[in-house]
């Protein structure tokens, strides 16, 4: 039996079952765009659905050490169902500040968990309200002389450290020159990957990859400018609405030092290739999962990307994570019952 409290290479590490996700090459649509080697890291399937189950495992298992009871956190939605689910196994109390407007399915997932839930108006989309809430929480954890659970380094770099083994399952996965590309909102994601690679001294560029509506790092990457807020974010990719500065600075040294840049992507180009995903590739992720391939794209029409080299797509969530998506962005056609007549006449047409 597996005891999710005692995995035996570890034996006070909290495990669901995280990480060494699948790194799978394109089929169709690399082949297509002349890409030789383009693959999907699929952080979609890890144990909640998204690469946040690294973060979760590491920082549930430092307080299941720490004999703590009790887990106050903020989340856009997958750390917070992360978190939820690795508290549940651990028995710890599972508090979440979730972001204004935070898709259904991923609340949900939440409170099945056992997770208690508040939601705050403007939390998430507005710097000011954000700082505000993410001040109050931090006051609170400090007091317990405990990280607040947000996934940035900012906040909490033991539970970012456990997201570094991303980069390290890609770089014993491949040989030769490397590009990877990373969704990014506050930057803690890109950072991880891109201190991955520099703790193994791996030989990958780390791309930062922003919505226009978010950009608060990709461009100042570009451009050698600092990162900046950007007051209230309007991209509707659900995770990638960060406005303020997490890990930006960090972020841009980091991936300066590798050699990897920034790209801006309009939310228009990631539900086109949220729906590619899924009808060239059977990859079916949240819009955030699709935001690298679209990076790809654009980094590929700047003349910026070497076609023969591995490029690497995160795919950091999966598409059961947001619905609503999936209902408003894809008009497919809607699905009533026909009588048995009706029916088998539809089935002809469509083999026909
Ligand atoms: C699915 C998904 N992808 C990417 C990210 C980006 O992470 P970061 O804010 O660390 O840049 C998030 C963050 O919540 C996310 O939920």
């Amino acid at each position: 039996m597996n005891d999710p409290l005692n995995s035996t290479s570890q034996p006070d590490r909290l495990s669901l079952g995280e990480g060494n996700t699948p790194l799978v090459r394109s089929r169709n649509i690399g082949p297509a765009m002349g890409l030789p080697n383009l693959y999907f890291k699929l952080e979609n399937l890890n144990p909640t659905g998204s690469y946040k189950d690294r973060f979760a495992a590491a920082l549930v298992s430092e307080m299941v050490g720490n004999r703590q009871t009790r887990c106050i956190a903020t989340s856009s939605g997958n750390t917070g169902a992360a978190l939820a689910a690795y508290c549940a196994a651990a028995q710890i109390k599972c508090i979440i500040a979730v972001v204004d407007g935070a898709p259904m399915p991923k609340l949900k997932q939440m409170q099945l968990y056992g997770a208690e839930l508040l939601m705050i108006d403007g939390f998430g989309t507005s710097a000011e309200v954000t700082s505000r809430v993410m001040d109050h929480l931090e006051n609170l954890t400090g007091k317990l002389n405990r990280p607040l659970p947000i996934s940035a380094y900012r906040f909490c770099a033991s539970g970012m450290a456990g997201v570094e083994s991303i980069a390290h399952e890609i770089l014993d996965a491949l040989d030769g020159t490397t590009e990877i590309f990373v969704p990014a909102g506050g930057g803690g994601l890109t950072l991880a990957v891109a201190r991955g690679v520099i703790g193994r001294k791996g030989q990958a560029k780390v791309h930062c990859i922003q919505p226009e509506g978010n950009d608060t790092i990709a461009t100042s990457l570009r451009t050698g400018i600092p990162a900046k807020s950007v007051g209230h974010s309007t991209t509707r990719i659900s995770g990638l609405q960060v406005a303020s500065v997490l890990d930006g600075n960090e972020t841009i040294a980091a991936c300066k030092a590798l050699g990897g840049t920034g790209q801006t992507i309009s939310d228009a180009a990631v539900l086109r290739w949220h729906k590619e995903l899924a009808f060239r590739e059977g990859i079916f992720c949240e819009p955030a999962g699709a935001v690298a391939l679209a990076g790809v794209e654009k980094a590929i029409s700047n003349g910026e990307l070497d076609p023969n080299a591995n490029i690497v797509c995160l795919v950091t969530g999966s598409g059961f994570k947001d619905m609503a998506t999936v209902d408003s962005g894809f008009s497919l056609p809607p699905v009533t019952p026909a009588d048995i007549d009706n029916a088998f006449k539809k089935l002809a047409q469509l083999l026909s």
